[in-house]
Parts: C-alpha cells; sequence; structure tokens
C-alpha cells in the first residue's frame, strides 16, 4: 500500500486523468459482429468496470481504448482524442494491465519495470531506480525486485504487472482480469490496490473483470456486456437491486442439476 513516508516520485497528479467516450462503436470480425452500436462515457478518475460473459467482447473493447483495435463503425475517443489515432497514444498516458501479465520473462521485476523508462529516457539511472522502488513498493514487491519472473507465484506476476504500469505514471489504467487465477485473499487484495491507485493517483481506471465482489465493492459504476451490447450501465447498488433476469442471473448464477445450463451452450 502507499507509504505516506516515502516521498512520490512520480508526477501524475500534474497530469488530469482523462474520460473515455465510445459513440455508436460497432466491430466485427469477418462476418462475426462483436460490438453493437455501444455507446458509454467513462468520467475522469472514474473506476468504471465491465463485465460480461466469456466471448462477449470485453477485451476487445478495451483493445479499441488503447488503440489496439479500431471500430467497423462509430468511433472511440479518449479524452477529446480518437483512440485509433497513433498521435493519442502520445499525448495520453495509458497503461493495459494484460491478463497473463505479459512480463518479459528474461528479464528480472525490477528491468521489467524500468524498461519503459529506459527506452524512454524519462530520467536518469538514478530516477529510474528512484521510480522503480516506489512502484515496488507500493504493490509490496520490494523483496522481488532481483527474481525472473518465473520465479514468481501468479498473484505475484499480477502485482508486477500492475507496477509496471504504474512506472509509466498512466492517466488511463487499463486492467484485463486483474484477479483471475487468484485466491479470494489475493483477489481482494488486488481490489484494494485498484481502489488505493485511484485515490492517491486520480487515474481513471477501467476493469475488466468477472470478480463480482471487485465490481460491487471497487466500481463506481459497472457495465454489463452480453451479445455485443451494453445491456447495463449501473451502480454498484443500482446492480444488487436490479429486477433485470439477466442481470440477476449474470451476478447471481444458480447451479440448477435439472436443466443444466452446458446443454444450451452454442458449439
Ligand atoms: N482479432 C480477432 N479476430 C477475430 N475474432 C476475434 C478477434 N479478437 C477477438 N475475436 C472474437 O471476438 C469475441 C470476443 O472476444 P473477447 O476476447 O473480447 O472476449 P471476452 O469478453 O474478453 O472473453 P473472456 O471473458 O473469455 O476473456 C470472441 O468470439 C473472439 O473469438
Ligand atoms: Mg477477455
Amino acid at each position: 500500500m502507499p507509504s505516506s513516508s516515502t516521498r512520490n516520485p512520480f508526477t501524475a497528479e500534474e497530469s488530469p486523468a482523462v474520460g473515455v467516450s465510445l459513440h455508436g462503436v460497432s466491430k466485427q470480425f469477418g462476418d462475426h459482429v462483436v460490438l453493437k452500436n455501444i455507446t458509454l462515457q467513462i468520467e475522469p478518475g472514474e473506476i468504471f468496470v465491465l463485465m460480461g460473459p466469456s466471448g462477449s467482447g470485453k477485451s476487445v473493447l478495451l483493445k479499441h481504448i488503447v488503440g489496439l483495435e479500431a471500430p467497423s463503425a462509430g468511433q472511440v475517443c479518449v479524452g477529446n482524442q480518437d483512440a485509433a489515432d497513433p498521435e493519442t497514444r502520445e499525448d495520453v498516458r495509458m497503461a493495459l494491465v494484460f491478463q497473463a501479465g505479459a512480463l518479459f520473462n528474461s528479464l528480472s521485476v525490477y528491468d521489467n519495470l524500468a524498461l519503459y523508462l529506459r527506452e524512454h529516457r524519462l530520467g536518469t539511472e538514478g530516477q529510474v531506480r528512484e521510480k522503480v522502488m516506489h512502484a515496488l513498493q507500493i504493490l509490496s514487491l520490494e523483496n522481488a525486485a532481483g527474481k525472473l519472473p518465473s520465479e514468481l507465484s501468479g498473484g505475484m506476476r499480477k502485482r508486477v504487472a500492475i507496477a509496471r504500469a504504474l512506472v509509466m505514471e498512466p492517466q488511463l489504467l487499463l486492467y484485463d482480469e486483474p484477479t483471475s487465477e487468484l485466491d479470494p485473499v489475493m483477489a481482494a487484495t488486488i481490489s484494494e490496490i485498484i481502489a488505493s491507485l485511484k485515490d492517491e493517483y486520480h487515474v481513471t481506471s477501467i476493469v475488466v473483470s468477472h470478480d463480482r465482489d471487485l465490481a460491487l465493492n471497487i466500481a463506481d459504476r459497472v457495465g454489463i456486456l452480453m451479445g455485443g451490447e451494453l445491456i447495463t450501465i449501473a451502480t454498484p447498488d443500482e446492480l444488487k437491486s436490479s429486477t433485470d433476469p439477466r442481470v440477476q442471473d449474470f451476478l447471481n448464477p444458480r447451479i440448477d442439476l435439472q436443466q443444466p445450463r452446458f446443454k444450451k451452450l452454442e458449439t
């Protein structure tokens, strides 16, 4: 957790968080329509959690925001710039925490974090060290600095991936399944870290997750994507009291051995 006794070497306070907006965004791969006419406004500094069944298009939507995919129709804006425009990535600092971490296996944890700063010549080695160690400290990873990713547990790798995003001093931080494959306590810890980063850095956070506890405890708003459409955008309290059967079934699925769902799965 952030320590008030350590000077914060990051400058994110000077760069305000940015909002994200989608205007009638559709995406199809060949004949396969993944996103259908999505309109959504995410406010600067908000924690927006995007939920939805596997294959509903959550990761595809994230990729549009960071400019890795372009819409078939409509527009995605980061701040007031088009997300598909390469200049947007130069003007807005955004970091995507990939589901599998996407760490460089041959580099130590320290070098994984330092890489971005060195490549972009963001400071002397001393300044790089200060930023890297501060990020590791926030994620309680100081003792892992010299280790290789293969020497870490899954939960530690997730935290390294978040620490690496943090050294970029992002204005916009996106997470793809940050708590998947973690035990419930580590999942809760990661949720607390995401919430604390919002408070300390006033970063805009977009979290793709299946984790109901994460969504209901740290989100400002939750969107549920189903069949390519955002079927709801609601606060956690509104979600809990939603009468939409699709929302209730998604959040509180019942195991029904008389009418098992697997018999209805598409092949
Ligand atoms: N580059 C691509 N080319 C073709 N189809 C793609 C491509 N990327 C994604 N898809 C398809 O888009 C759909 C949505 O994929 P996506 O990865 O966004 O799902 P998701 O909601 O993130 O699922 P999960 O919860 O399992 O991660 C899937 O059917 C997938 O096969
Ligand atoms: Mg995904």
